[in-house]
């Protein structure tokens, strides 16, 4: 498409946008009844529901003609057909790749122009990570002391942390095979909170970096690797060391015995890497069965992506969703509301996916982008939500877009409490929606008992302006192929507003500054160290801290 065609797409939105009332959705509701049944689609075990959200028609069509204006489905193909889609890094995006059979027939363009197939390789790693798996849990593979493995750690930080973490959160139960711990911040109260519930002589630790230099990982990694060998000494500290990572010079240097390293290519982005080797500890703590299934559920939701026509594919309608809050509506903060204390983590990953993936400023090009890009996402599981940062949502100056995640069917025996769990996700955005008018208040405070006065007083406060968007995702149940689905839709739908936005949505370039600037910091916090030259905040903040350290 020529520019003035997506300038075209674009303009179209956002006059849409601009309308007055435009944002209204409760009279939507009144001028279409059958609004749910126009506006709620399924993909897989997924329905997604829009109507809680001010698209009509028009805007509808105006989306969607904007994602066929920026070229949306053929970018999707070329990522699909291993094209060098991150080209600030210049790498193949395959993470579809990793839950695909061999026959789907993967490849990836390589810099110099050819392919590698990459069907074999993850083929290969599956099974080695299988076979190694179930000799854990059979007790074929024991500690240095002979002892069945019952506990594994993994240390890892941002995707090879955040991913793993939150599936075996949703995934563990008590019959689980293991216990899954997670090792990530730098903190080493991180450790403390950690380290008393563990024994060396039982515990498997799987050092999880893509790079492996990443500081926090490795200082973690030193950190646990004198605590093994304090009780097991060199040879069986080294009995219960398992990397996971793509860089197998420094995993060797770290003294990892090389069978017990678990590859994975560039083409997988840290983000998106628990269904490579990233993922050992869901499929140690979780079981390998529950593993497969988690990369069906998600090669299952790769299916939908890359087949279902544009009006009915969900990554791409939840992503049109964001582009009409974010784009048309200026509302740039994104609320993510799971009612299921399984998914308490899915807040967390979907930050680093979401934020890590489209906090970008400049386009593929190399241009200033001309459009926001990446809200600010948060979240918690529901009902705790409710508790803490809901009254924002319901009362604050500017709307914020709320993603709720509900679940049919409870895992545990509990009907009555599932019942509320689910009353309260529907009442939530029910109430986001209706609002309460200073009519309903007046009956009900009069009905209350209240003098006219009181009722006048407490008015305005008791209002609340209603229209606020939301959007509601229904599953059955909550199983490893569920969440797999769940977690590749959002995937997906990062990767659609990377194409929207004409973004690399795969590299993360911001982050190193940070990184830099910490290592010369670094020397200026040791005893002898000097405060060399920074921002006047800075000195500040380091003379204060040498100083209260005693330096
Ligand atoms: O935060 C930057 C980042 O590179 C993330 O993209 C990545 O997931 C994380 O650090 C950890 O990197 P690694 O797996 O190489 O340790």
């Amino acid at each position: 498409m020529t520019s003035t065609a997506r300038e075209a797409a674009w303009n179209r939105l956002t006059s849409l946008a601009q309308r007055p009332g435009a944002a209204a959705i409760r009279s939507l509701f009144s001028r279409q009844p059958d609004r749910f049944e126009k506006f709620h689609w399924q993909g897989c075990d997924i329905l997604l529901d829009l109507s809680k959200t001010a698209i009509d028609d028009d805007a509808m069509r105006a989306l969607l003609g904007l994602a066929e204006a920026m070229e949306v489905m053929p970018a999707r193909d070329a990522m699909a057909a291993g094209e060098l889609v991150n080209n600030t890094e210049n790498r193949a995006v395959l993470h579809m790749a990793l839950r695909a059979p061999r026959a789907a027939g993967f490849r990836a363009r390589k810099p110099d122009g050819g392919h590698e197939d990459v069907g074999g390789e993850v083929e290969s790693t599956l099974a080695a990570m299988e076979r190694f798996t179930r000799a854990v849990h059979s007790g074929e593979i024991r500690s240095a002391t002979g002892e069945p493995f019952t506990d594994v750690i993994n240390i890892g930080i941002g995707g090879s942390d955040l991913g793993p973490f939150m599936a075996a959160r949703a995934l563990w139960h008590e019959a689980s095979p293991m216990r899954p711990l997670y090792l990530a911040n730098a903190d080493a109260h991180n450790w403390e909170l950690i380290r008393p519930r563990l024994d060396p002589a039982r515990t498997l630790v799987l050092i999880a970096s893509k790079t492996f230099t990443t500081a926090e990982t490795m200082a973690n990694a030193r950190l646990v690797r004198g605590w093994l060998e304090q009780t097991l000494g060199n040879e069986g500290m080294r009995q219960h060391l398992v990397a996971l990572s793509t860089n197998h010079k420094a995993t060797a240097e770290f003294g990892v015995p090389a069978d017990r390293v678990f590859g994975f290519k560039d083409w997988v982005g840290g983000r998106f890497s628990l269904w490579s080797a990233i993922g050992l500890s869901i499929a140690l703590g979780c079981g390998w069965d529950d593993f497969t299934r988690l990369l069906e559920g998600a090669r299952a939701m790769d299916e939908h992506f890359l087949t279902a026509p544009a009006e009915r594919n969900l990554p791409l309608l939840l992503a049109l969703t964001t582009v009409w809050h974010v784009n048309g509506l200026g509302l740039d903060t994104h609320a993510i509301l799971p009612y299921d204390h399984r998914l308490s983590r899915f807040p967390a990953h979907l930050q680093q996916l979401e934020m890590e993936s489209l906090g970008k400023r400049t386009t593929r090009g190399g241009e200033p982008v001309r459009h926001l890009t990446g809200p600010v996402l948060f979240g918690e599981p529901g009902t705790n939500a409710q508790h803490s940062f809901m009254q924002l949502l319901h009362q604050g100056t500017t709307p914020v877009p709320a993603d709720f995640v509900l679940i049919a069917n409870p895992s545990h025996p509990y009907a009555a409490n599932h019942r509320l769990l689910l009353a309260n996700g529907l009442a939530q955005a029910e109430a986001l929606l209706r609002g309460r008018d200073a009519e309903a208040v007046r009956a009900e405070m009069a009905a209350a008992g209240k003098t006219p006065e009181e009722i006048e007083r407490l008015l305005p406060h008791r209002v609340f302006p209603g229209d606020r968007p939301s959007t509601t995702l229904v599953l059955p149940r909550l199983d490893a192929h569920t969440l797999g689905q769940l977690v590749a839709l959002y995937e997906h739908k990062v990767f659609c507003l990377g194409a929207l936005w004409d973004i690399d949505a795969f590299d993360q370039w911001g982050v190193e500054l940070g990184k830099q600037l910490s290592t010369s910091i670094l020397p200026e916090l040791m005893p002898e160290g000097r405060v060399g030259p920074h921002d006047p905040s800075t000195t500040g903040l380091i003379q204060q801290l040498r100083a209260w350290q005693g330096l």
